[in-house]
């Protein structure tokens, strides 16, 4: 029996279910991403990716940062037509899918009992099994998206608006957080001196853009010494801030006048800062290909600078597509690829959660 979906799209319900790991290399996975604010769902077949649909909202723009409330109601509104172009763009029907995959953790809760809901709904309605995802190991995995991708073991710089991590890759389940921040993360340090310079939410793009512009070494920012691996912005956040309160007493333009400069001098401190541990993260594994990954490494400046030190130091490099840079369902689809193979599924009664270790 066929039944249809409010949207008009009919669902054909009367699919046989199939036993997970059967045809394994030519799977099918829907994957969903609602962790923040960008609703997106992705068709992979045998680990290519055919579509990638993210659906960004506008709404939180006036507000200067994410919104939870408005950010899960967003994605109600926009799941479905999200899952619709996805499967639409795949040349996919539903009945050819073999397994659901959401987004569990971490992020924002409301924002993840949207995607983990309709993602069990659909494996209960279609009797597919679900396959549980965490961001952070999608974020590093989206460098296996391209046909040039890393071998194992490789480092991975996750750059995030929540997180910054070195990841050392031992196969695509085994990973391990060998290095991450102990106050803001990389895309928080863009985002608060965005603020500082005026600039509107989410400002890592905009210090990006206006960076091409500037001059890196105008101003000089503190640089944090912390121990090993580990990294720390909130300082660098607090001696823009002094400094712009400074300057500016003795000039209120100061900002507007200067405004390339600091952009390209903020964004100059902070890839200096990530690539000084990624260098030492080299040295201290011995693992020399390296990728960088997360919101952040659609940063220019930062792909730039890990082309150059890849050739000084011999390292083999790659950047994921800008597409699967930020969030997108995509990297979701290509990790719970893995973890079918693997046979890593999950129960209806699996919950999302704020918080996760892995
Ligand atoms: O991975 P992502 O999309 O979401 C999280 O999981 O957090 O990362 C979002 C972060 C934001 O802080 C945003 O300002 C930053 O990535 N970002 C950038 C650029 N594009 C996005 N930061 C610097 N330069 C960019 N071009
Ligand atoms: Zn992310």
């Amino acid at each position: 029996m066929d039944g249809e979906m409010n949207d008009g799209t009919a669902v054909d319900t009367n699919v046989v279910s199939k036993s997970p790991l059967q045809g394994a290399e030519g799977v099918c996975i829907l994957a969903i991403e609602s962790s923040c604010d960008e609703t997106s769902a992705a068709v992979c077949v045998g680990g290519k990716i055919l579509s990638n649909i993210i659906a960004g909202q506008k709404v939180h723009e006036q507000y200067g940062g994410v919104v939870p409330e408005l950010a899960s109601r967003a994605h109600m509104q926009n799941i479905v037509p999200v899952v619709d172009a996805a499967w639409a763009k795949a040349g996919i029907g539903l009945s050819n899918i073999d397994a659901i995959a959401f987004t569990q953790a971490p992020g924002l809760i409301g924002c993840l009992l949207v995607g983990a809901q309709f993602a069990k709904s659909l494996a209960l309605a279609l009797d597919k099994p679900l396959i549980a995802v965490h961001h952070m190991q999608a974020h590093v995995l989206a460098n296996l998206i391209s046909d040039d991708s890393p071998q194992f073991p490789f480092l991975c710089l996750t750059v995030s608006g929540g997180h910054t991590q070195i990841v050392l890759a031992k196969s695509p389940l085994a990973l391990e957080v060998i290095g991450e921040t102990i106050d803001d993360a990389a895309g928080e340090a863009f985002d608060k001196t965005a603020k500082l310079l005026g600039l509107p939410y989410p400002g890592g793009p905009l210090i990006d853009k206006n960076a091409a512009l500037g001059n890196p070494l105008a101003f000089k920012f503190a640089e944090p010494q912390i121990p090993g691996l580990g990294f720390s912005f909130s300082g660098l956040k607090t001696s823009v801030l002094y400094f712009l309160q400074k300057e500016t007493k003795a000039d209120e333009a100061f900002i507007q006048k200067n405004l390339h400069d600091l952009c390209a001098s903020v964004q100059h401190s902070i890839i200096t800062i990530l690539l000084k541990k990624l260098k030492k993260a080299v040295q201290q594994t011995g693992v020399t290909s390296v990728c960088i990954a997360g919101g952040v490494s659609a940063n220019s400046g930062l792909r730039k600078a890990l082309k150059e030190a890849g050739v000084k130091h011999g390292w083999n490099t790659f950047i994921p597509a800008f597409e699967y840079c930020t969030d997108n369902a995509g990297m979701i689809a290509i990790t719970a690829h893995y973890k079918y193979l693997a046979g890593q599924f999950t129960g209806l009664d699996e919950s999302p959660s704020a918080r996760a270790e892995w």
